[in-house]
């Protein structure tokens, strides 16, 4: 089969790994295209060398621009590239702009729409992220999903079941494949922590670095937490030039042992994280992660779209407001790692189940 793969984004990047490799050692046509949303060599080719991919088939070049510019480049493009190669399926990941934008594209065009993390609501219409899931599940062929609130959710919206599939987390693959690869990483000693003595903070949301006054109350807590535990702040593009220009937050950052490093490559930042006491983030793939590896995490949103790190895994959603991110930071250390359980089918192998299912629909189509 001709089974086409998109990325666009840092977070699509671990979830294609796996599946690509998969795809091709399975005797699949299986083309890669980047669009290009992500271009710093920090956000984008350091995880293609970590995760050993395959060098793009092409590179769209879409780059930044507001989210109606930047869909609508992506779909410009990938149509070019669509019609040209006339997948038999296209698949696409998670649920950043490029996401929607390929499986528009495909849909259009009568090409079938695999979607991998598939079902997944915050039920919180102002983040972008859940208009995209939204809109691509709505019209995907193949729902591939990471946990069973997914199915729920799809089933819910009247998807119909026949075309659900519950495969399990496939970034927990990237993560099983590395985890011991990770360990031969410096990244403690290059940035001066010692492992299980440090927590590990990122943030990048808009509603969370786009206001100042939300900004500062998040750093002012994370300020205080670092007092007693060092925090490592790989730094979001976003969100260095939300820093760079408040002096009140260079100020609190000299100030503080938050120490502020570039965006890390996926080895380093999965060194870090798996010897962190302690994570602060406000990314979807990282309380999926630190559940795995029973790493407490404190999320400055105020929901998830993955209430299962919550229900078994070692995550609590505390919004923003900074009594309570210390208090659940506080709490957090003081209950230490290794808590909590692992979600079913976050085992590593979530890759073979989706090229399974993507064999079997194609078998029955043809
Ligand atoms: C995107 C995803 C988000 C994901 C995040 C991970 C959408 C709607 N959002 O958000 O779900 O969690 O990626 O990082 O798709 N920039 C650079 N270099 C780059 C990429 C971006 O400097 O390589 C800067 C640009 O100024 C750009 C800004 O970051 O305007 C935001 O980039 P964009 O891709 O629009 O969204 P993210 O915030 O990264």
């Amino acid at each position: 089969m001709r089974i086409l793969t998109v990325v666009g984004a840092r977070p699509n990047f671990m979830k294609a790994a796996p599946l690509v490799h998969r795809l091709r050692e399975r005797g699949h046509d299986a083309p890669l295209i980047h669009t290009g949303q992500h271009y710093d060599a920090n956000m984008s080719k350091v995880f293609f060398d970590d995760l050993r991919m395959p060098e793009p088939d092409e590179y769209l070049g879409v780059g930044s621009g507001s989210h109606a510019e930047q869909t609508a480049r992506v779909m410009i493009e990938t149509e070019k590239v669509f019609l040209a190669r006339k997948p038999d399926v296209v698949v696409v990941l998670g649920d950043v702009n490029s996401t929607v934008a390929c499986s528009l594209t495909a849909t259009k065009l009568w090409i079938p729409v695999a979607h991998v993390e598939a079902g997944l609501r915050s039920r919180d219409r102002r983040m972008p992220e859940e208009i995209n899931r939204i809109v691509t599940d709505s019209i995907s062929d193949l729902l591939f999903t990471p946990s069973r609130d997914g199915d729920a959710n799809l089933l819910a919206e009247g998807i119909d079941a026949a075309k659900i599939h519950f495969v399990g987390n496939i970034m927990i693959d990237s993560l099983v494949a590395h985890l011991e690869r990770a360990g031969e990483s410096d990244a403690c000693e290059r940035v001066g922590v010692e492992p299980g003595k440090f927590g590990v903070m990122t943030l990048h949301r808009p509603s969370n670095v786009d206001d100042p006054e939300v900004l500062r109350g998040i750093l002012g807590a994370v300020a205080e937490v670092s007092n007693t535990l060092p925090i490592v702040f790989p730094c979001h593009p976003r969100t260095v030039s939300k820093l760079e220009s408040d002096p009140g937050l260079v100020a609190l950052m000299k100030s503080s042992s938050i120490l502020r490093v570039e965006p890390l490559g996926y080895l380093d930042f999965l060194r870090l994280v798996s010897r962190s006491a302690l994570v602060v983030t406000d990314s979807g793939g990282l309380q999926e992660e630190t559940t795995y590896l029973k790493i407490p995490c404190v999320t400055t949103r105020e929901n998830t779209e993955r209430p299962i790190t919550v229900d078994v895994g070692t995550n609590t959603i505390v919004g923003t407001d900074p009594g309570r991110i210390l208090a659940a930071a506080r709490a957090g250390i003081e209950r230490g790692v290794g808590l909590g359980t692992i979600p079913e089918l976050w085992d590593g192998r979530t890759a073979d189940r989706i090229v399974d299912v993507l064999e079997r629909s194609g078998s029955a189509s043809g």
